[in-house]
């Protein structure tokens, strides 16, 4: 299928209590995992790539490998920008054909995150493009952030209210205590403020920082309107260890192909376990 904007795949997933699962991949080999465990399950899905990711490979390049795997897909694929503060490299990924994108102005003062949103979305509805904006700070666990430090970071109801109805993203994430990498403890998920969001904006939610995550927090965040979950540490992971531990186990053997069918494999279990956690097998 050609490929698609978050739109439709959301708001569907938001009405029917689900989630699509938006996978952070790093090269071809990765995002052919993340579409085949997709058709496999006849499930809607996103692709998404990091800023760094399109600086590395090229945007043209890596759009030409993802609109090619989606092509041959039976289920919808959306490719979306994650995380960009650079409001030129989301240009540069529109024009490239990124149905999606993330503008993450969330460490500026409030007005300037308002207003730079506001430019994205302007920017990038006229091109049938769908926009992701963030309110208070996701942090990354690598940051070393302490639960009470967390707190101070966490979303505004009243304040994601305002910023959605000015704003009109496609997707809101607003920041529930939900870190990026590894957590080292349990994270405390701000359900209240989710609640309360979710309720009052009626905007898709997306959930940052999925990896490692419990299964029941993840029920619970799309029970209460997360219908996007981001998952990227995990790939990284099953990318390095599906690579690694093939060559430990053959030595010997120097067959590429065969590594990067393992590195395949591994990643597209975790990816296909997690878009039946999401309830997003059957949906397409
Ligand atoms: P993880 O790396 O914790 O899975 O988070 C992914 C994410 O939220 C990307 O925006």
């Amino acid at each position: 299928m050609p490929l698609e904007n978050m739109k439709a795949m959301l708001s569907k997933a938001a009405a029917g209590r689900y989630a699509v699962g938006a996978f952070n991949v790093l090269d071809y080999n990765s995002a052919k995992a993340v579409v085949e465990a997709a058709g496999e399950l006849r499930a809607p899905v996103i692709i998404q790539t990091s800023a760094k990711t399109v600086t590395f490979w090229g945007s043209r390049t890596l759009m030409g490998w993802l609109r090619e795997l989606a092509a041959d897909s039976p289920v919808p694929v959306a490719v979306h920008l994650d995380h960009c503060k650079d409001v030129d490299l989301i240009g540069e990924c529109i024009e490239a054909g990124w149905t999606s994108v993330m503008i993450d102005a969330s460490a500026r003062p409030f007005e300037e995150n308002l207003s730079l949103s506001r430019r994205v979305v302007e920017m990038a509805r006229p091109r049938n493009v769908t926009v992701e904006a963030e309110l208070g700070a996701i942090v990354g666990v690598e940051d070393d952030i302490h639960v009470k430090e967390q707190e101070s970071h966490l979303a505004d109801p009243a304040q994601a209210v305002e910023f959605c109805a000015k704003v009109q993203p496609d997707c809101f994430a607003p920041a529930i205590g939900t870190a990026h990498g590894i957590y080292k403890g349990e994270p405390k998920i701000a359900y209240h403020i989710l609640e309360k969001v979710a309720a009052a904006t009626q905007v898709p939610i997306a959930l940052h920082g999925g990896t490692g995550l419990s299964d029941e927090v993840f029920r619970k965040c799309i029970a209460l309107g997360c219908a996007k979950v981001n998952i990227s540490t995990q790939i990284k992971y099953a990318f390095i260890d599906g690579f690694v531990g093939y060559h430990n186990a053959h030595n010997a053997q120097y067959d590429p192909l065969k590594v990067i069918k393992a590195q395949f494999d591994e990643m597209k279990k975790g990816i296909a376990a997690n878009i039946q956690l999401f309830g997003g097998a059957g949906k397409a």
